[in-house]
């Protein structure tokens, strides 16, 4: 297939261009790099041995987006092109609405223009609030507490709409758990600009001495130790689970959650972390960070059975995988 991967040199984004393009589909990516660079093309040139077409173009730029789709005959498109900082969005939350609603505005009227039937979304587990692990696609959404969220919730509603009119499209809301890890040949990877605020790339940089030591959010959660569990998943699973629902998806809206369906605390990735890579990574304990729930973990029966979907990766390639990237990057 010939599919248009918006937000493709992202992290999440570029590991998907690799498992198209092993998978034999060809790609063009359009991103504003304004979270991302150009030298990830090269890297994923470089593990495939296939290049993909690229335009740095913003989404929301209905008119260059118009250009694109008349240039080409795409049979899908998966739209990464987020903000994706929940502290900065409760900030600047124009910004987010603006831009993670326009882009799937855009998106989906030039699906629609140019008869474009699969679409596969990035959604998040933050959709469903602080409701019980684990948590199942067909749950009521509770509300989130910051406007990243409801930038999820909003792109999810307007594309369940566009799909009861527009019914010879195929839509994927794909609901991320927690995604970690890096491509095994250590040329991709997750670089957060500034100090991360994820837990992953944060030890990664303990790891390397640019942060003295992890901070954990809180040990009086009623979870196994106290702290904060989540739903980690390989970042190339996840690409992978982006292949599988644009090769299965039939037409109207379907829902999916990409995780694991297992629950980790922070101080069992941490350990994860210690035994995989032999090293020591000094933490406190601190204050819970506010907006934390307790408990994150997806229930996988639908994707595996609809998609035939499951993670094949464990921890240990996680924090391994991570670790590798970690120590290519230069600063
Ligand atoms: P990322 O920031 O690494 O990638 C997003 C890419 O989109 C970047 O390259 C950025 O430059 C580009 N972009 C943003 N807005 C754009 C626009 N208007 N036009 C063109 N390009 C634009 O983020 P990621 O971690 O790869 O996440 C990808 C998607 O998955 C996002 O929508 C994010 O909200 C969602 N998501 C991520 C996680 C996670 O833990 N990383 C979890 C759940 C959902
Ligand atoms: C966060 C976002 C979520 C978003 C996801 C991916 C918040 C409240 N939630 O999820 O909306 O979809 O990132 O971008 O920001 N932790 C520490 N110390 C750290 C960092 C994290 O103890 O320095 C703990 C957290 O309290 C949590 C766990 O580690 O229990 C995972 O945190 P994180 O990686 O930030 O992911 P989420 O909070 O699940």
């Amino acid at each position: 297939m010939n599919i248009l991967v918006a937000g493709g040199a992202g992290y999440i984004g570029s590991h998907t261009c690799v498992a198209l393009l092993e998978a034999g589909h060809t790609v063009s990516v359009v991103d504003n790099l304004l979270n991302s660079k150009i030298e990830i093309l090269e890297q994923i040139k470089k593990i495939t041995g296939k290049a993909v077409v690229f335009y740095q173009v913003d989404v929301t730029n209905e008119a260059a987006m118009e250009t694109i789709f008349s240039e080409h005959m795409f049979d899908g498109v998966i739209h990464f092109a987020g903000l994706k900082a929940v502290g900065e969005s409760v900030a600047k939350p124009l910004e987010y609405y603006y831009n993670n609603v326009v882009s799937t505005l855009v998106l989906a009227k030039m699906c629609r223009s140019y008869g474009v039937k699969r679409f596969v979304f990035s959604s998040s587990a933050t959709v469903y609030g602080d409701n019980k692990v684990p948590f199942i696609e067909s749950m009521p959404l509770l509300s989130t507490t910051n406007p990243y969220g409801e930038t999820k919730v909003m792109s999810e509603r307007i594309l369940m709409d566009f799909a009861q009119v527009n019914n010879h499209h195929s839509i994927a809301l794909l609901r991320y758990f927690n995604p970690i890890g890096a491509h095994e040949s250590g040329l991709l990877g997750e670089s957060p600009n500034g100090v991360p605020n994820n837990l992953m790339p944060y030890m990664t940089q303990v790891a390397k001495g640019k942060q003295a030591k992890l901070r954990v959010f809180g040990n009086d959660y009623e979870t196994i130790d106290g702290t904060g569990v989540r739903d980690y998943l390989h970042v190339c699973d996840l690409a992978e689970g982006h292949v599988a629902a644009l090769n299965k998806i039939t037409a109207g809206v379907h829902i999916y959650n990409l995780g694991t369906g297992c629950g980790t605390s922070v101080l069992q990735l941490v350990e994860a972390f210690e035994q995989a890579n032999g090293i020591k990574l000094p933490y406190e304990i601190v204050g819970r960070r506010p907006g934390d729930i307790a408990e994150c973990f997806a229930d996988v029966s639908k994707v595996a059975q609809e998609l035939g979907w499951t993670a094949k990766r464990d921890l240990v390639a996680m924090c391994k995988d991570a670790w590798r990237f970690e120590q290519r990057l230069l600063s």
